[in-house]
């Protein structure tokens, strides 16, 4: 349903165009009915790749959808000479899950010649766009990426990026006039508030005025955070891109120098042991954000942790369960902060969950991994292939749907290689 002839948009109204993290994850579930969908997907997104290597997190492949606020025409992705004038796309990025992707399909079928030869092809486009990360995102060289949006965390409006919003002051005049569709189409109650989206279009306009690329914005952003679940899957994505340019005899030097020091530089600087969970870096404040967080769980799926850490943010998630929360909410159920059905501050995502459930087996948390899958798979069997769901087991029964956008890609997706995996 959500096919437009070689990509897939998210759900329809809503996501109308082809969104970066989400097409790595559709990518799998397109494999098991049509690989070559899977492939097409990809490629399609990295059709938008600019000359600098970035790839944006949304690709307009249509220009003629009109449900979608900032679209093409307010990103203005032409301010920046590498920038393809066709696709048109966003300016800023999306967790790197590319390389990861990229060699679980290859894993699903190892001797499929069409499948090698598009690897082969992907490979370096996917360095480039690591190369991007770490040459315009990594200002004192630590081999750690920044973000300057909270867009590009895919968690737009985690209470993580709370304290960085405030320090951006709105006054009447400072922005353009806009119209946010998304509370058309979406309850505004899942959605983000007002204040924060007037403080998402800021930080576009900022990042515009610096081709969405300059050292100006290291600068002057007021918003700049080293996400820790971006930089777990910059890493995971460089351990796949090492075994798989090792199997398939392409180079990985740059590779294999990138991931020791953002591996050295992961542990030394997110690790928070009050919480006995990782934590984001605000560059800006120079602080860690302590709170726990669902990204601060990712880093299990890249093999971050030693197993005592491993071990910890196990007994965090069956902590959970025990209270009577679906896994995995996506913000600390205990805070004033969570919200159970406010978007990202505290509801269920099933591609989260299947980052999480791999990381859990990988570890030999064979028990936890099982309540996770179960898990996604009752809120999906209840309400259906819905954006995100309410976590607290005893709100939810009272509840007939889920939240954000229906039939939603990447949910099905996860669902679907869940199936596929015992
Ligand atoms: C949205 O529009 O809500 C997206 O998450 C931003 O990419």
């Amino acid at each position: 349903m959500n096919w437009r002839d070689g990509f897939t948009i998210p759900t329809s109204n809503l996501y109308p165009f082809q969104w970066n993290w989400d097409s790595g994850f559709i990518a799998l579930g397109h494999y098991y009915a049509n690989p070559a969908h899977a492939m097409r997907e990809l490629d399609s997104l990295f059709s938008g790749q600019w000359e600098n290597g970035l790839v944006p997190h949304i690709i307009f492949h249509s220009e003629h959808e009109e449900t979608y606020f900032p679209n093409f025409d307010f990103w203005h992705s032409n301010v920046n000479p590498g920038a393809p004038a066709r696709p048109k796309s966003s300016g800023i990025t999306q967790p790197a899950v590319h390389g990861f992707i990229l060699e679980n399909l290859l894993d699903k079928s190892p001797d499929d010649q069409d499948l090698l030869a598009f690897a082969k092809s992907l490979f370096p486009k996917i360095v480039n766009y690591h190369r991007f990360l770490y040459d315009y995102r990594d200002p004192h060289k630590e081999g750690l990426m920044f973000i300057f949006h909270p867009w590009e965390s895919g968690r737009d409006n985690s209470p993580l990026w709370d304290e960085s919003l405030e320090r951006i002051q709105i006054k009447p005049g400072d922005l353009p006039a806009y119209q946010r569709l998304d509370t058309n189409i979406a309850d505004p109650a899942e959605r983000p508030t007002a204040e924060q989206y007037d403080r998402y279009v800021y930080l576009l306009l900022m990042g515009q005025r610096h081709r969405y690329d300059g050292p100006g914005i290291a600068e002057e952003s007021p918003f700049l955070v080293q996400d820790d679940m971006m930089n777990a899957i910059l890493i995971k994505s460089n351990e796949s891109l090492i075994r798989l340019g090792k199997r398939l005899k392409l180079d990985t030097a740059e590779l294999e120098e990138w991931q020791a020091q953002s591996m050295k530089s992961f542990k030394e600087k997110f690790w928070n042991d009050d919480l006995q969970m990782y934590t984001s870096y605000d560059l800006r404040g120079e602080k860690q954000i302590a709170m726990k967080e669902i990204g601060g769980i990712i880093p299990l799926y890249a093999g971050i942790p030693s197993q005592e850490k491993a071990a910890a943010l196990n007994n965090h998630l069956q902590e959970l369960h025990a209270s009577g929360y679906y896994l995995c909410p996506s913000f600390d159920v205990q805070s004033p902060a969570f919200d159970s059905c406010r978007y990202w501050r505290g509801p269920v995502w099933p591609h989260m969950n299947w980052m999480i459930y791999h990381g859990l087996k990988q570890y030999g948390f064979q028990d936890t991994a099982q309540i996770v899958k179960a898990d996604t798979f009752e809120i999906v069997d209840k309400y259906g292939f819905f954006e995100y769901y309410e976590p607290e087991k005893g709100l939810a029964q009272s509840l007939k749907k889920a939240y954000g956008g229906a039939n939603f890609s990447w949910t099905a997706s996860s669902v679907i290689d869940l199936i596929h995996n015992p």
